[in-house]
């Protein structure tokens, strides 16, 4: 089984370059620009990696971004990510970052998405990995904010192809930002917000009735629902599932209890992801295998989860049917 999650070509969907940040590279990074962190050693700052709840982690998690200043940094965060890719035979990639964290501490739009972006670049021409790139906004603060960075976002169009939502969820609900999502609907973007996965399930019912989502990201409340679960299904809205995290984040006690499995029994358009997998203790094939050893899935499980992440992303029909035609397992 392992081997053939090894083998399998998957797509991974639901990714914060932020959260790719690997101690060994943040402190190699904070070296170089003369900047502390609060830990002294990898083993100290690893040791923190011990979450009860996603503000615990997001607050490690912008703190840790405080040593990214220049392009290089940001250029490479995205390729050390890109190389992990490759030996998890990702063979496409669809990468979220988060401007705000950045330019709410005076770094500049431009520094941050022409690094990810020169990155994304070398990565396709080194490892052969195509990308989308979806541009989150912080939940957190307000929708005039996030109408700013849409407007910082428009010199850069051509190479954002997505707009996602993140950050704390609870209290934050999508309907704070219905008129922002509007606009990003008309210049055309695709659309996809994190809901329910802290926060019920009414998220998940904003994020498609007032944000009009494509996609959604988590969505394990989804289940408590059951005309939810029906809509999801009929209308085959994919949802980003993220197992290590959810564990991490306390969002499951236990793997053996994660919802995915009876998500795939409901019919659902499922697909596994690793969130922030520099902090939740795997990548990509490591969420696959962890998490098909709790539930027991089946080869064919594994087989449909792979096939379906391909088919949940933003390429286009043709380049979805040249890898799903290699799918001989
Ligand atoms: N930002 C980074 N990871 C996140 C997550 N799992 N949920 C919400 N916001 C995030
Ligand atoms: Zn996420």
């Amino acid at each position: 089984m392992k081997d053939l999650i090894k083998k399998l070509p998957k797509a991974e969907l639901h990714l914060h370059i932020e959260g790719t940040f690997e101690p060994e590279l943040m402190f190699e990074i904070a070296k170089r620009n003369n900047l502390k962190i609060k830990y002294s050693t990898i083993d100290e700052l690893k040791a923190a990696y011990d979450f009860n709840n996603l503000q615990e982690f997001l607050d490690l998690y912008y703190e840790a971004c405080n040593v990214l200043i220049t392009k290089k940094d940001f250029y490479d965060l995205t390729y050390a990510y890109l190389k992990r890719a490759k030996e998890n035979n990702i063979v496409h990639v669809e990468i979220m970052f988060d401007p705000q964290t950045h330019t709410e501490r005076g770094i500049k739009f431009s520094t941050v998405i022409e690094g990810i972006h020169q990155a994304l670049i070398d990565g396709e021409k080194d490892f052969g990995i195509s990308y989308k790139l979806i541009m989150s906004f912080l939940r957190h603060l307000s929708e005039e904010a996030a109408f700013t960075t849409l407007e910082s976002a428009k010199p850069y169009k051509e190479i954002i192809d997505a707009i996602g939502l993140d950050s704390s969820e609870i209290g934050h609900p999508p309907s704070k930002f219905t008129r922002v999502f509007a606009e990003a609907r008309n210049q055309g973007y695709f659309i996809t917000a994190h809901a329910g996965e802290e926060a019920p399930s009414s998220y998940v019912w904003e994020a498609i009735k007032d944000l009009k989502v494509d996609r959604i990201d988590h969505g394990n409340k989804s289940l408590e629902d059951p005309n939810l679960i029906k809509y999801l299904a009929e209308n085959r809205i994919a949802l980003t599932v993220c197992p290590l995290s959810n564990l991490k984040l306390k969002v499951v006690n236990n793997l053996n209890n994660h919802p995915l499995k009876t998500m795939l029994d409901a019919g659902l358009f499922v697909t596994i992801n690793s969130d922030d997998p520099a902090y939740f203790g795997g990548y990509l094939n490591d969420n696959f295998i962890q998490i098909q050893g709790a539930l027991n899935l089946s080869e064919n499980e594994i087989i449909q989860l792979a096939r379906n992440s391909i088919e949940a992303s933003l390429l286009e029909d043709k380049q979805k049917k040249v890898i799903l035609d290699n799918f001989k397992f």
